[in-house]
């Protein structure tokens, strides 16, 4: 809202403010991101979603306390205007949260049903040509695939059922892509990452990405760890701790939540440092990964890194990082990105999984038989090649042999 009135800039947004280029570099065309793809315009969106708590989306921007009054004010009324549905919550997932806007329903699926309702009809009270809907709900307990995770049939009858192994973020993703819209999973916990609702994906014709944002510590190390790989120097150990004081390090200091949020931050190391290419580099590192909820520092994270490095002859270094960063100023350009760029890939026909939008993902959904791609460079060359090959426009491989002949 603040963007759309010229109040600030969308600092951080692939989409609003970056830019491809086409051809050869002797060609010099480079048009921003928005102009080469048909994107959906920032004053064309309409925002919704549910909440266990029912505060309008101003109430809960002041609670959080993570925007200027001063400029909260000036975007005050558009903020009022957005008031969250009642929410799909079941406290069994999410231990550390309790709220009053909560649906009722006889099982599982009943509940689906309510927010397909709901997704209905926001549709047409908000006149809206299409939807996306990304999960950005509070981290969910641990939960590893089960038998009703295995195909479309298992998972509807699990909804009937009410299997326990069926989550609230499930639930909505079920909706979601029973209606044929794109989803996302900003969140750690299993959600559309199951071969159920990949089926439902490719059935429906609904693109799916996630899972959990890169945004803070581990985007760092996905830049970093690249790096230091290039250079061939050596990592022995990397101690990774953060302490935060949003609702999100509240949600994270129970441990089954935590332990969907470990998962995901400690995959990245292993993937880009592949110890069984490197043996003698990076086969006995020691990967560790730390939150603290620490209540003064608000949204204001602090992660800190220790990484224990080693260079020729085996001769150590260490390498010492402090990120005094913002939890959602990092976290809200990734949204919207995520958001435009899944309604591009229904637009242009892409339906399961998009990796090419592993950028944006700490733990990023790839093809059962392939493993993940985290390096962010080649992430973002791939995200770029996406979007020239949506326009039939030359990919770019970096070869550059033409320049010389
Ligand atoms: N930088 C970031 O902010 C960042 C980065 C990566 C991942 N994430 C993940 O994104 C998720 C959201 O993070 P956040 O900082 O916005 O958390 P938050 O606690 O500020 O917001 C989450 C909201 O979800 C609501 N909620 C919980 N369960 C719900 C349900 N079943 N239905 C509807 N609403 C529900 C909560 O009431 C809360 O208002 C978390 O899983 C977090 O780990 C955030």
């Amino acid at each position: 809202m603040a963007i759309r009135k010229g109040l600030a800039k969308p600092i951080g947004s692939l989409t609003e403010m970056g830019t491809a280029r086409l051809g050869k570099r002797t060609d010099n065309r480079s048009p921003s991101i928005r102009e080469f793809v048909p994107l959906a315009e920032l004053n064309d969106i309409v925002f919704g979603g549910w909440d266990i708590f029912d505060d309008n989306c101003y109430e809960s921007a002041k609670h959080a306390g993570v925007l200027d009054e001063k400029l909260l004010d000036q975007v005050k009324d558009e903020l009022s205007a957005i008031k969250p549905m009642s929410a799909v919550f079941d406290r069994y997932y999410v231990k550390r949260l309790d709220g009053p806007n909560v649906k009722k329903g006889k099982n599982k699926k009943d509940l689906a049903d309510q927010l397909v309702a709901d997704i209905r009809k926001f549709k047409a009270d908000n006149k809206c040509s299409r939807l996306v809907l990304i999960w950005a709900g509070s981290t969910e307990i641990f939960l590893t695939e089960s038998a009703c995770h295995s195909s479309l049939a298992a998972f509807e009858k699990g909804l009937v059922d009410n299997d326990p192994a069926i989550s609230p973020s499930q639930i909505y993703a079920y909706a979601a892509l029973s209606e044929g819209l794109p989803y996302g999973n900003a969140a750690p916990n299993l959600s559309a990452e199951v071969p159920a609702l990949r089926e439902l994906a490719n059935k429906t014709g609904s693109p799916i990405c996630g899972s959990d944002m890169k945004t803070g510590q581990t985007l760092i190390k996905t830049i970093i760890a690249p790096g230091l790989k290039a250079r061939l120097i050596g990592v022995a150990g990397w101690y990774s701790t953060n302490i935060l004081g949003n609702r999100d390090g509240e949600v994270l200091d129970d441990p089954e939540s935590f332990k969907s949020k470990e998962e995901s931050k400690k995959g990245a190391l292993d993937y880009i440092f592949q110890p069984h290419l490197y043996p003698d580099l990076y086969k006995d590192i020691s990967h560790v990964v730390r939150i603290n909820y620490y209540p003064p520092r608000g949204d204001n994270k602090e992660g800190w890194d220790n990484i224990d490095i080693f260079g020729w002859l085996g001769y150590p270094m260490q390498l010492k990082i402090n990120f005094l960063c913002r939890d959602s100023i990092l976290a809200a350009p990734i949204v919207l990105d995520v958001a435009l760029f899944l309604d591009l890939s229904k637009r242009a026909g892409f339906k399961g999984i998009q990796e090419w939008l592993s950028f944006y993902f700490k733990s990023p959904m790839h093809a059962p038989d392939i493993y993940p791609e985290h390096d962010l460079f080649i992430q973002l060359m791939k995200l770029k090649n996406t979007l020239r090959y949506m326009r039939g426009e030359e990919l770019i491989t970096h070869l550059g042999r033409e320049y010389y002949d």
